[in-house]
């Protein structure tokens, strides 16, 4: 089902039914067994993350057969830290899986995960839960959004470039990967490469710092105010313009 065929699906807030639905997603986008018990957002994880913050949390579903199916998921908390300061691992941002660390007072929405099922990647799930996101900054009056991107096409490289060198060629635009290039074209600013983010050989354990922050955005656009006594001289029309 990857590519083409028009998709429809949604991007509703999670709810408790979706839970199993969000870790077979999770499993199988980043390639861990299906058959076992997994250490990562499991069921249990998505009921204490829906305690905790349940506006942060959405899934992508589509139907089949006139059956609910979740396709894509993403889970957010939000935190005081800025990314302006030094960034910390994942795990440490977050705290546990069911997100101990979300603080309820927090300026910031963090991306602690995004996964879409390998059979409709490429059909815009990850950029609709993107936009929804995106959309619970503006919703909820924060600062802005800020994640770590696994660059996790690095190892295609490991013989050439170190992590570092990758994730900087990868935020130029002179290299694609196949996570960091999709973000970094959804509109999001690579501010930094935080090394040692993650155990994740693919990546190179290494990630780049994503941010969307509308304000500074704002300010960068803004065309610079006149210098204080320079007003005057703004004003003056060249020789010859009428
Ligand atoms: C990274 C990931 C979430 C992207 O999900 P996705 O649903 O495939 O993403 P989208 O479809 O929104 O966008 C991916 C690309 O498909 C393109 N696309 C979107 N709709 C399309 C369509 N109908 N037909 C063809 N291409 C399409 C997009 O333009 C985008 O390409 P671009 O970045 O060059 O613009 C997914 O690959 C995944 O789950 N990977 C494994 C887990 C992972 O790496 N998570 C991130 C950890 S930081």
């Amino acid at each position: 089902m990857r590519g083409t065929e028009s998709l429809d699906f949604a991007v509703v807030n999670t709810e408790l039914r979706h839970a199993p639905g969000v870790y077979d997603v999770l499993r199988l986008a980043n390639g861990y067994p299906t058959d076992r018990y997994c250490h990562c957002i499991n069921p249990e994880a998505v009921a204490e993350q829906l305690e905790r913050f349940p506006e942060g949390q959405f899934v992508a579903i589509t139907y089949e057969g006139g059956v609910e199916k979740v396709i894509g998921m993403a889970c957010t908390m939000r935190t005081r830290r800025s990314p302006d300061e030094r960034p910390l691992p994942w795990y440490d941002v977050i705290g546990s899986f069911g997100l101990r660390n979300h603080d309820p007072e927090g300026e910031w929405l963090y991306g602690v995960e995004i996964a879409v099922h390998p059979d409709y990647q490429r059909r815009g799930v990850a950029s609709a839960l993107y936009k929804a996101r995106l959309g619970l900054v503006e919703k909820l009056g924060l600062r802005g959004w800020y994640a770590g991107g696994m660059l996790m096409g690095y190892y295609r490289y490991r013989e050439e470039l170190s992590p570092r060198e990758y994730g900087e060629l990868v935020i130029e635009g002179e290299l694609d990967d196949p996570t960091v290039s999709m973000q970094l074209h959804r509109g999001l600013e690579g501010r930094a490469i935080i090394e040692g983010y993650y155990p994740e050989w693919r990546a190179g354990d290494t990630a780049v710092l994503l941010v969307h922050e509308p304000k500074r955005l704002q300010r960068l656009r803004r065309p610079p105010r006149p210098l204080p006594g320079l007003r005057e001289v703004g004003r003056l029309r060249p020789t010859g313009v009428r």
